[in-house]
């Protein structure tokens, strides 16, 4: 076949191959890939997670999830409030927890972290949170898909995002990352379930 094609249309081919080989490597196919149902699924398994297991920030967390609760934090017991860490799931994650004692698989937890303001206001001094500064994300894996990715295990996948960057995770291996604060809440699946009493203050089941 390719003998009857001139030269110069293969060569114009293979730069087109070519070009499109660099769009998907680059991203700039898909610019979003919570936006793009096709390529980033994981089998069904979640929209924010692609084939290779790297994770997105959900984009649309505040107007579609629950809010789960917040953590107003000081670095002192005797300093300000200087963070508000705000976590949010969507409703059926919610739903399935607080009628099984455990996330589902493909759950989705947000965090995101924003900086505070505060001033005396009628109900006394008050904190609130303003900009964002970064956003955790954890995604329940119940069947260990993604195994030698420094992004998943322990039955979770693990991404942190920057504002300065907001599309890229940042984190690169949850065992360092992440794990060592968590072990706090290791019996509980490794999430800080006593700030969330909209789950029914139920232990999860193992
Ligand atoms: C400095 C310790 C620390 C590190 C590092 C850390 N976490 Fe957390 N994380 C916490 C604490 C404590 C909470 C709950 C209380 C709070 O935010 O003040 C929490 C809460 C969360 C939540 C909300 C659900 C829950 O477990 O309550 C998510 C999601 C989360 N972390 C993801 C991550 C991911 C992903 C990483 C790594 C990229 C990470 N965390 C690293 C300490 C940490």
């Amino acid at each position: 076949m390719l003998i009857n094609i001139p030269r110069r249309q293969i060569i114009g081919g293979l730069l087109v191959a070519a070009l499109f080989a660099a769009m998907i490597a680059l991203g700039l196919s898909h610019p979003s890939p919570a936006d793009d149902s096709s390529a980033s699924k994981a089998s069904g398994f979640s929209p924010y997670v692609t084939k290779d297991g790297a994770i997105s920030r959900p984009t649309d967390y505040r107007e579609t999830f629950l809010h789960l609760g917040s953590w107003a934090v000081a670095k002192k017991p005797d300093q300000p409030v200087f963070e508000m860490h705000n976590v949010y799931a969507p409703l059926e994650d919610i739903r399935a927890y607080r009628k099984d004692g455990r996330f589902p698989d493909g759950a989705v937890l947000v965090k995101e972290i924003t900086k505070v303001s505060s001033d005396k206001l009628t109900t006394g001094q008050s904190s609130w949170s303003t900009d964002n500064k970064l956003w955790f994300v954890m995604i329940k894996d119940s069947k260990g898909r993604f195994p030698g990715n420094d992004l998943w295990g322990d039955g979770w996948g693990w991404a942190l995002f920057k504002a300065n960057e907001p599309a890229r995770n940042v984190a690169t291996d949850y065992k360092t990352d992440c794990l060592p604060c968590h072990i706090p809440a290791k019996k509980d699946d490794w999430v800080y379930v006593r700030g969330y009493p909209i789950l029914g203050g139920r232990t999860p089941a193992r």
